[in-house]
């Protein structure tokens, strides 16, 4: 049995991807497993917290005692944060949001013909940007950032951006790190400290990332 650290706490995490449609049969997406949310989820639970897991489409069981919401696309995970924004006091942005999504949803599935085809994407709403502009006093924000490139200074960029109090960076072509993995070997940055934390489990940096959150709290 945990010592209840964060009881009275509301914990919001979203986690795995999005799914954005071209027409009624075909989407566009990535290989988010969401185990690194759930993890996050299930360490929350763990320590008393009131959960709310906003969840993208994964092979994942929901959690127990966990406000489970099943979201499909980028603009349906926006509508069901947002609208749960005002109580939560952490936030963790553990989902791989599609950046961008069709113009167009065709109404019928898009025929083959011999011609190549052309799609035109428009941007989707930044969660985490909005999050930030609207942060209240007492909410502590928590954002992933994978990079393939100077992952740090990307990741530093993106704290600032976003106006997070810390972030998770995630080399995706470290071994044992990034998508359908268990483990997960990250950065751990804040305004004015950068970890290099070593390799351990999602659920492992669950704890670690709450931890982290409770500590930043005490500090505002
Ligand atoms: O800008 P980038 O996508 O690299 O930022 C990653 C972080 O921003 C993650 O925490 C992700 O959940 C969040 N994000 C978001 N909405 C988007 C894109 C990313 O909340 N449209």
């Amino acid at each position: 049995e945990l010592e209840q650290t964060l009881k009275g706490k509301n914990v919001l995490v979203s986690a795995g991807p999005t799914q954005e449609a071209l027409d009624p049969v075909r989407f566009l997406s990535n290989h988010s497993s969401g185990k690194q949310g759930y993890a996050i989820a299930k360490a929350a639970k763990a320590l008393g917290a009131n959960v709310t897991l906003v969840a993208g489409p994964t092979a994942l069981e929901d959690l127990n005692d966990v406000n489970m919401v099943h979201v499909t696309s980028a603009q349906d995970m926006f509508d069901a944060i947002t609208s749960r924004l005002d109580v939560q006091n952490y936030i963790i942005m553990a989902a791989a949001v599609a950046d961008y999504r069709p113009e167009i949803v065709a109404d019928q599935k898009i025929k083959k013909s011999d011609e190549e085809v052309t799609f035109h994407f428009v941007k989707n709403p930044d969660i985490l940007a909005y999050i930030g502009q609207h942060k209240k006093e007492n909410q502590v924000i928590c954002g992933f950032a994978m990079e393939t490139q100077n992952l740090e200074e990307n990741a530093r960029k993106k704290l600032e951006s976003k106006n997070c109090d810390m972030l998770i960076a995630n080399n995706l072509f470290t071994s044992g790190a990034g998508f359908q993995t268990d483990t997960n070997v990250v950065t751990l940055l804040r305004k004015n400290d950068t970890q290099h934390l070593p390799k351990c489990s999602k659920e492992e940096l669950g704890y670690k990332i709450l931890e982290t959150m409770k500590e930043i709290e005490m500090e505002k």
